[in-house]
């Protein structure tokens, strides 16, 4: 069903977490976007596009999806209006840009660059699957650009190519460099590991990442693949993920605050073997750097969640699981003021669900309940 002007409608379909009866926002609320749970949205993730150069098995189907139509999707000026009104109004404290795949926006520098002009201090970052990155790095960050986040889960070309379904490695490697070189760092990495896939690379992938200064993050499959091929027992658990990394490295608690970020932050030491494995970490000799781990299923982190998204057509997704939508393009076309798309997305967010619930989902429960948007439809 298509989303009405007015008051938010929810989505038919059914499913599991659709908040009863959707509460409206009390006049008493806090300022900015507040939820009914006491957490503050500050972190706006936008898509650009739905569109992708990938076919990654746990994202997109081989045959791709049916992409929006070009007028559906937002411009680059309703682009810098949403985030304007998020930044000033809202209490937005930074942007991350996704997609489907950014890069594959033509207009993506010039919508940094104004992005950047309106707001000098904003951090803004970009998760990309680093296809055609070496060649944009420079202009990128020339342009604005704060830093990248790289999704790379294999450094086998067969692997990758397996998991992407497209033949790209090399160039995913030279804008992983790209990136680094043109001072668009931290560099993060991600990897969703897939069990007899990418799962018993991961010690060497990390290894790989250490010895260049990235900083990986390992992630748990969730179910927002368009196959809707997921399974619990499938997933690589963020306890695997320990145990596996425990054979070649010692990983102790990043002191660091975790400030409501997905990834939970190790530092990483090479394990001495034959060392007791109840010893000080520091016995293993230096920190080379950390890994992240992002357990979105098995120890998920909603009830510090910051983040609000903007989908590509301009929707609101006040979680990555929401079942519900609320058009705030439609209401930007209608000419609604500044003020109405405010009220609009701070309704949207006062009912974001209190969790996704997959963690209650049973180790033999075939599949999930899942959202009809896959990670790429969504922005991830
Ligand atoms: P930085 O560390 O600040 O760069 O941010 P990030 O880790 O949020 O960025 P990135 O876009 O690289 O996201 C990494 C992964 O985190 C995504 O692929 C998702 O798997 C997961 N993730 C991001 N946001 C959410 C969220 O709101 N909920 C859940 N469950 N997972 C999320
Ligand atoms: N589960 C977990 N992470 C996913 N991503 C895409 N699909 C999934 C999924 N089903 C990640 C990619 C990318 C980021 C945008 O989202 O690895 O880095
Ligand atoms: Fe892969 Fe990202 Fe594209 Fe999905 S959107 S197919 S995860 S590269």
């Amino acid at each position: 069903m298509s989303v009405q002007l007015g008051m938010p409608q929810p989505r038919e379909e059914a499913g599991p977490a659709l908040p009863s009866v959707p509460a409206a926002r009390p006049a008493d609320a806090p300022a900015g976007l507040a939820d009914r749970y006491g957490r503050r949205a500050t972190d706006m993730r936008l898509s650009l596009t739905d569109k992708c150069n990938l076919r990654c098995t746990y994202c997109m189907p081989a045959e791709g999806l049916e992409w929006l139509a070009k007028q559906a999707v937002m411009t680059a000026e309703e682009i810098v209006r949403i985030v304007r009104i998020g930044v000033e109004q809202l209490g937005v404290r930074e942007l991350r840009l996704t997609g489907g795949e950014p890069l594959v926006r033509h207009d993506l520098v010039d919508i940094i660059s104004a992005l950047r002009s309106n707001h000098p201090d904003l951090p803004i970052s970009m998760t990309t699957n680093a296809v055609g990155l070496a060649k944009k790095a420079a202009p990128l960050k020339a342009a604005g650009l704060t830093r990248i986040n790289v999704s790379l889960d294999s450094l086998h070309e067969e692997t990758f190519t397996k998991l992407t379904r497209r033949p790209f490695l090399d160039q995913v490697l030279a804008g992983v460099d790209a990136a680094w070189a043109a001072g668009l760092g931290p560099v993060k990495l991600n990897a969703v590991l897939m069990r007899g896939i990418n799962d018993a690379e991961s010690p060497a992938l990390l290894g790989w990442a250490l010895d260049r200064g990235y900083e990986l993050r390992f992630i748990e499959q969730m179910p927002l693949d368009a196959d809707h091929g997921w399974t619990r027992r499938n997933m690589i658990t963020a306890a695997e993920i320990r145990e596996i990394l425990s054979a070649e490295y010692v990983l102790s608690a990043d002191p660091r605050e975790r400030d409501g970020a997905p990834a939970e932050r190790f530092e990483v030491r090479r394990r001495v073997p034959g060392l007791d494995a109840g010893g000080a970490p520091s016995a293993h000799g230096p920190v080379l750097g950390t890994v992240g781990i992002i357990a979105s299923v098995t120890e998920p982190f909603c009830s510090d969640c910051r983040r609000t998204r903007i989908t590509a057509e301009g929707k609101i997704m006040s979680c990555l699981f929401s079942r519900e939508e609320y058009d705030l393009l439609g209401l930007l076309r209608s000419g609604a003021d500044d003020d109405a798309l405010a009220r609009r997305w701070q309704d949207a967010m006062w009912i974001k669900p209190k969790a996704h619930g997959m963690d209650h989902v049973g180790l033999d429960a075939p599949d999930f309940v899942q959202p009809d948007r896959s990670m790429s439809a969504i922005g991830g």
